[in-house]
């Protein structure tokens, strides 16, 4: 101790004082060093929901040890909301907001939790679970899914929070002495999110798969006082994360131009098979610390940072998921918009006895010759 460490990272968020308890429970700032879950989603949360939009793979993971904040951070309590719920409520806010009768949008929800490396469909009480859990399996086009997961569609903010309760009631919770709440499962939320376009009878589709994910407690054993099953519990816990200590140091070395013959060891747990495509393939992927402030902390706050730092160096090829042709005609419809303003606005102009100049009437026909090709290379593309 004495010495100075420094980590670079994209936000902190100080949450330890200078915040009053509203009635409702609702920790608002007194001044601007707190910051509420309010200020935590504008700068996390929002910016995954615009990468959802754009049709890209996102993935928000919580990491740090026990009673550090992950769950309020995601999840949140009571009337201090976190990510998940506020991010649920946005998407259907931007849902409603829209006015184009030619996009629809659906939304899906699943969630699961991992514990003793054993998949529970938190959709299913756990009486009517199977006593092994869901089976991982792997395909090509899909890599590894989870086969017989339920997955409901929601058709309003009110209809997932529904969802997400009875959810949150089947998840593995037990007391550590560092937290009575504590999480001793990995808890994976995914809101499947497409948009879908009609153009000219003929429909395209962007999709985009947002993994919310709130793990365990990455401590060592010792300073929670697990003994027993708790202490089982933990080690198990503990492979789920040292195996994504492990592939994120291979993948940090490989964005180095370091281990280049090393695969990640993604097999090795089913936290990382479940993750692979967030971890280092195509997703847009934000990673939360939750850090203690206390020094008997030390040495967790620094591991966590160290893990973070290594992760930043992480990087993934996110691309948009759409097929080639549906890409092909978004982006013609897009540029159809844009004709279309200029074309009504030198229309306004004539029909507005303006006098318009020989080179803007020659502009009006090549954006009007321009506009019917588009329509019909859309036509053709379409068929
Ligand atoms: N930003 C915050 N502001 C106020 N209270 C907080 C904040 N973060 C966490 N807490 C409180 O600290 C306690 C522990 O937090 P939480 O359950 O989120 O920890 P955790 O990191 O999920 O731990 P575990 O790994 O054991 O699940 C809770 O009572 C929670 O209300
Ligand atoms: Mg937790």
């Amino acid at each position: 101790m004495g010495v100075e460490k420094k980590f670079t990272i994209d936000y902190s968020f100080w949450s330890f004082d200078q915040f009053d308890t509203e009635e409702d429970g609702y920790l608002r700032p007194i001044d601007d060093k707190y910051a509420d879950q309010e200020i935590v989603f504008n700068n996390v949360g929002k910016e995954i929901l615009d990468n959802a939009w754009d049709g890209y793979h996102c993935c928000l993971f919580a990491y740090g040890q026990t009673g550090s904040g992950k769950s309020y951070s995601m999840v949140g309590y009571g009337a201090n909301k976190g990510i998940v719920p506020i991010s649920c409520n946005e998407i259907f806010k931007r849902i409603n907001e829209n006015t184009d009768p030619n996009v629809s949008f659906e939304v899906s929800l699943s969630m699961i939790e991992i514990y003793n490396e054993k998949i529970q469909d938190l959709f299913c009480p756990a009486n009517e679970s199977p006593p092994q859990g869901l089976k991982l399996r792997e395909n090509k086009t899909l890599g590894f899914y989870c086969e017989n997961k339920k997955n409901y569609v929601v058709t309003s903010y009110e209809d997932i929070s529904r969802r997400m309760e009875q959810g949150n009631e089947n998840r593995t919770i037990g007391s550590t002495l560092m937290n009575a709440n504590s999480s001793r499962a990995h808890t994976i939320i995914t809101i499947e999110f497409a948009q879908i376009t009609l153009t000219n009878g003929k429909k395209s589709e962007k999709r985009s798969n947002i993994n919310l994910v709130d793990l365990a407690g990455s401590e060592r054993a010792s300073s929670t006082g697990a003994k027993g099953d708790r202490l089982k519990e933990g080690c198990n816990i503990n492979k789920s994360l040292l195996t994504l200590g492990n592939v994120i140091n291979v993948l940090a070395d490989k964005a180095l131009g370091k281990s280049k013959n090393i695969l990640p060891p993604y097999r090795e747990s089913n936290l990382t098979k479940i993750l692979m495509n967030a971890l280092g393939g195509n997703s847009k992927t934000v990673m939360i610390c939750a850090l203690s402030p206390a020094a008997i902390n030390y040495e967790e706050t620094l591991s966590t940072l160290r893990y973070a730092d290594r992760a930043k160096k992480i990087q993934n090829k996110a691309v948009v998921n759409e097929s080639a042709t549906d890409k092909m005609i978004r982006m013609l419809r897009e540029e159809n918009l844009d004709l279309k303003k200029m074309i009504e606005d030198l229309n306004s102009k004539l029909s507005g006895g303006v006098k318009i100049s020989d080179d803007e009437k020659e502009r009006f026909h090549e954006l009007t010759d321009q506009y019917a090709a588009n329509n019909k290379m859309m036509c053709e593309m379409g068929k």
